[in-house]
């Protein structure tokens, strides 16, 4: 391993890495990177690389796109900031929230802005509460969410999502919060079910989740359109229907995390569009900016509101709302991004795209180590087995996924894996096609080193 550069050293003794072994960390050391244009980004030493995952699948509109800057440049120098408290208020925060009143697939009175993902979901759970204490039902306050989820770190956030190291000694999940079952047919579907049948019963489970937990306590189900961190996940195309009619049956205000899959990396503006569902709210986050600035929002249906007004009157004050809850320059950043979606029509360019990267992302299924290559849109995950036939996973200690992630980054790609050995890839929504085939080939040849080295250490026959 070459010896590590100054700035490395100074990062390894002053800064704290989410999501990495902060052990392992101090041996390696960063990747530091220093400008992008496009598609690619590049280190301190010029090496330029395809950024794979749009940073943390967030950077719809890709590396230096002049006009975001500039609309963050001008908002700056007009009023840097501006709050919402206090029924203070200011242009750029009106008009997106008149924007995304436009654009959600369902019937929205009201937006809340907040600035990540985490701090939305969390406030969908506020609401939700908030709602059910003004409708006279306090005891209604469960909230599903299902085993691989993410919907963020915060303590209600981080409750909600379903993966084991959110959880593992923080203490968390929450009480009130349940898990139902992952939708992901190739890892927990019966020997023979077909996707239909493997819908149909994950929603009978959840029917049968209620009905066990009491229907009058069960508030809300949150869900992904596609699971993102839990692996890149497409549910059955039925599955969502059917879980609408159980949401439906017991009053579960429905909620759709469209912090990923909002925007068009489905092909369609909203995900659950895309997946064939009508949620009650939806959050979005990451590409309403591009990721340039922080900025996430929910959508407060009608009678969410009505039941906010009634406690505002009796408590005297709607007391929820962060320092950043609307901030100008990110609302006026949201806006050109917005703008850009719509005037180079990003939603068609990625629905165009979309079955080209799906071929070539499909044609991996076909490498020795992957086990299934799934995804959705711009959007897809390889699962990398130690035996294709059984499914049988690798030993996570052998850190196959991280070794294809290494050797990806070496052949000039950007790319992120999992718990379970998938590795994941999700583009800026601007990749041209010949950019696409550049991402697969490089990532073909990651995997390709990954075979030898597994079969060199005996991991793989
Ligand atoms: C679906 C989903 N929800 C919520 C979050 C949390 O967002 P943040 O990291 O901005 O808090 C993420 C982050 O990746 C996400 O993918």
């Amino acid at each position: 391993m070459p010896p590590l550069s100054n700035l490395a050293v100074r990062d390894i003794e002053t800064l704290i890495h989410p999501y990495t072994n902060l052990a392992a960390f101090r041996e390696t050391g960063p990747l530091i990177l220093e400008r992008g244009k496009g598609v690619f980004v590049y280190d301190g030493d010029g090496k330029g690389y395809i950024e794979g995952m749009a940073g943390l699948w967030c950077t719809a509109l890709g590396y230096g796109n002049e006009e975001l800057v500039e609309a963050a440049a001008a908002q700056m120098r007009k009023l840097p900031f501006a709050h919402l408290f206090t029924g203070k208020s200011h242009d750029p925060a009106i008009e997106l929230a008149e924007r995304l009143k436009e654009l959600v697939p369902i019937p929205a009175s009201k937006v809340l802005f907040c600035s990540s993902g985490s701090e939305a979901n969390d406030t969908q759970i506020k609401l939700v509460w908030y709602m059910n204490n003004a409708l006279g039902r306090p005891g209604k306050k469960k909230i599903v969410s299902r085993l691989k989820a993410y919907h963020g770190v915060t303590i209600a956030a981080a409750s909600l999502t379903g993966l084991a190291n959110n959880h593992r000694d923080f203490d968390l999940p929450i009480a009130g919060v349940l898990h139902a079952g992952c939708p992901h047919h190739y890892r927990f579907a019966h020997a023979g079910e077909s996707e239909e049948d493997f819908a149909r019963r994950l929603a009978a489970e959840l029917e049968q989740l209620i009905q066990r937990e009491g229907p009058q306590t069960v508030a809300a189900f949150i869900a992904e359109p596609v699971m993102g961190a839990g692996g890149v996940i497409v549910p059955p195309k039925t599955y969502f229907p059917e879980i609408m009619k159980v949401c439906r049956k017991y009053d579960v205000y429905m909620i759709s995390d469209e912090v990923i899959c909002g925007f068009g990396r489905l092909g369609t503006t909203f995900g659950c569009s895309a997946l064939g569902f009508e949620p009650d709210s939806i959050t979005v986050a990451k590409a309403l900016t591009s990721a340039y600035v922080p900025l996430s929002a929910l959508t407060v249906p009608q009678a969410m509101y009505e039941a906010m007004l009634d406690e505002s009157r009796k408590i005297g004050i709607f007391a929820h709302g962060f320092t950043y809850s609307g901030h100008p320059v990110a609302a006026a950043v949201a806006l050109k991004a917005l703008e850009i979606y719509a005037r180079e029509r990003i939603v068609d360019a990625v629905a165009r795209n979309a079955p080209y990267f799906q071929t070539r992302l499909r044609a991996l299924g076909d490498h020795p180590l992957v086990g299934e290559a799934r995804g959705f849109g711009l959007m897809g995950g390889i699962e990398l087995v130690a035996d294709k036939r059984s499914k049988g996973p690798f030993d996570a200690k052998a850190g196959v996924a991280p070794q294809t992630v290494h050797f990806a980054q070496e052949e000039g790609l950007i790319v992120r894996f999992l718990v379970g050995d998938v590795v994941t890839i999700c583009p800026p929504l601007i990749i041209t096609p010949a950019e696409i085939d550049e991402l697969f080939d490089r990532l073909g040849r990651a995997l390709d080193r990954t075979l030898h080295w597994a079969r060199a250490l005996r991991l793989v026959r």
